[in-house]
């Protein structure tokens, strides 16, 4: 089958089939952490709701779900590590177990952000669920608790990341032909 923006793309990481085998993994370990309790799932806005759509589809217990959306200040080529809530959870997490989902983690400083923003509003537990993940580019430790896939530092895009808001609907994670965003010093999202 043809492969969306295939053009644009020079290596494709992930299929179609293997995202979903592995959300399949992440959604029966989740289920059975989680039986019997209060759980909530927060997604960051906007790259994380196709990951959340398939993984709170795969998880078989009761669970709801909240968005978050950042904002984050300094370079745009770079996350700072200083975000901006703007928009916040719509219901109170105190007591309840909170998953936040992310598409990615790259620098873990959004990420930690988020994790220590939950644990000041007294919930049961705050874990993570992370579809991919950056190592080598790792600033800070960051708390994976459910992990999809390492990546190697490069600009990876579908499966909900984007560049310049395209590829976001790429059903494969693929990597990102230099030429594409070449101009830039930087892509904006490494
Ligand atoms: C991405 C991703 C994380 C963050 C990770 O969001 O969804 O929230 O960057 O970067 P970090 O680990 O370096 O902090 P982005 O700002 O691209 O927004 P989007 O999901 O709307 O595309």
């Amino acid at each position: 089958m043809k492969v969306l923006y295939r053009e644009d793309l020079s290596t494709i990481l992930y299929t179609e089939t293997q995202i979903a085998t592995r959300v399949a993994e992440m959604g029966a370990q989740i289920s059975a952490d989680y039986d019997g309790k209060p759980l909530v799932m927060v997604g960051v806005l906007n790259g994380a709701v196709f990951f959340l759509a398939d993984l709170m589809r795969s998880i078989r217990v009761p669970v709801s779900m909240d968005l978050v959306a950042i904002s984050s200040y300094g370079s745009y080529s770079s996350t700072s590590g200083v975000v901006r809530i703007m928009k916040d959870l719509d219901e109170s997490v105190e007591s309840k177990h909170v998953l936040i989902v992310e598409d990615i983690v790259d620098t873990g400083l959004t990420l930690n952000y988020l994790v220590d923003y939950m644990r000041a509003r007294n919930p049961a537990s705050v874990k993570v669920a992370a579809m991919l993940s950056k190592p080598s580019r790792h600033r800070v430790k960051v708390q994976l608790d459910y992990l999809g896939f390492e990546v190697p530092d490069e600009f990876v895009v579908g499966y909900g990341l984007d560049y310049a808001q395209r590829y976001r609907n790429l059903p494969v994670v693929a990597v990102l032909k230099p030429e594409i965003y070449a101009g830039h010093d930087t892509p904006p999202n490494l």
